[in-house]
């Protein structure tokens, strides 16, 4: 398997792949290894059908079905449409799937494992610029970069994360669907259930409060530890092109959607979302 590292430090292109033929089990254990370390992997040039999308991801672990339902794929209720495209008045998927940093689903009791995007239509590029990229960071470099001191304070504490931390979210949902999101609390510091890394588990669009501390004290160590992950030194920028499957790790990164194109440009990804494990 030829695998390209970035030069980051997260993410390594996978360059003679072809995800649309089984993959053998051998072959699998290197992507998963490789996906591990790496925490983010990248494959250009594929073509493949929902079905080959949705074998490949149940490789990795369970799926979990979203609760937008009118953004899933008909036959396909595995795949959510990430999308700005609107048919006859609707929109087709969800335009907004990430436009603040966050880690998938951290506010739920058992968050995904890892996502799987497929760029199916991507905004077309300028001369020297390209448009809707997606930055990831390593929240396990992140980490290791805090002095030993701040290391050991933040393992003693917890965090609580909510899905209505966003106000246009929270505007949205009736009282009922409300009680449906409950908070959650998760440890600031957790550990990669494979690697055994840690990893500072704290983000913008999700935890609300450090549990314990008082509110000014909450917010700016929120504040403190978010702006500290999202440092240029721990960053990879993909810059998509279609036919790109980009899979990456709930717990070890944080991810943002750069929204910085019109209606205008069409994009388009499907993506698959795996379950993952207890949080510790
Ligand atoms: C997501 C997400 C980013 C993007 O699907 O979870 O954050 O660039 N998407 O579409
Ligand atoms: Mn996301």
């Amino acid at each position: 398997m030829k695998l390209h590292k970035l030069a980051s430090p997260l993410g390594s292109e996978i360059l003679d792949i072809d995800l649309s033929r089984p993959i053998d089990d051998a072959t699998f254990r290197q992507i998963d290894d490789a996906f591990s370390e790496r925490s983010v992997l990248v494959f250009r040039d594929q073509v493949m059908t929902p079905a080959q999308h949705v074998e490949f991801s149940r490789r990795f672990g369970g799926l979990e079905i979203h609760v937008l339902k009118q953004y899933l794929l008909a036959d396909f209720p595995e795949i959510l449409l990430i999308s700005n495209v609107v048919e006859n008045g609707k929109p087709v998927g969800i335009a907004d799937a990430g436009q603040q940093w966050h880690t998938d689903l951290s506010y739920v009791e058992i968050p995904s494992r890892c996502s799987i995007l497929y760029a199916k239509q991507i905004p077309e590029p300028g001369p020297d610029k390209t448009y809707g990229d997606t930055c990831f960071v390593s929240t396990a470099a992140a980490y290791d970069a805090l002095d030993p001191e701040m290391q050991k304070y933040l393992g003693t504490l917890k965090a609580r994360h909510s899905y209505l931390k966003r106000p246009h979210v929270r505007a949205k949902l009736s009282e009922e669907q409300k009680k449906q999101v409950p908070e959650v609390i998760h440890p600031v510091i957790r550990t990669h259930p494979v690697t055994g890394r840690k990893c500072i588990y704290v983000n913008e669009s999700f935890t609300t409060e450090i549990v314990g501390l008082g509110k000014e004290e909450s917010d700016a160590l929120i504040l403190q530890l978010c702006e500290h992950c999202q440092s240029e030194q721990f960053m990879y920028r993909h810059k998509w092109r279609v036919g790109d499957v980009l899979m990456w790790d709930n717990c070890s990164t944080q991810h943002l959607a750069v929204a910085d194109y019109g209606p205008e440009q069409a994009r388009l990804m499907n993506r698959t979302t795996v379950r993952g494990t207890a949080v510790f």
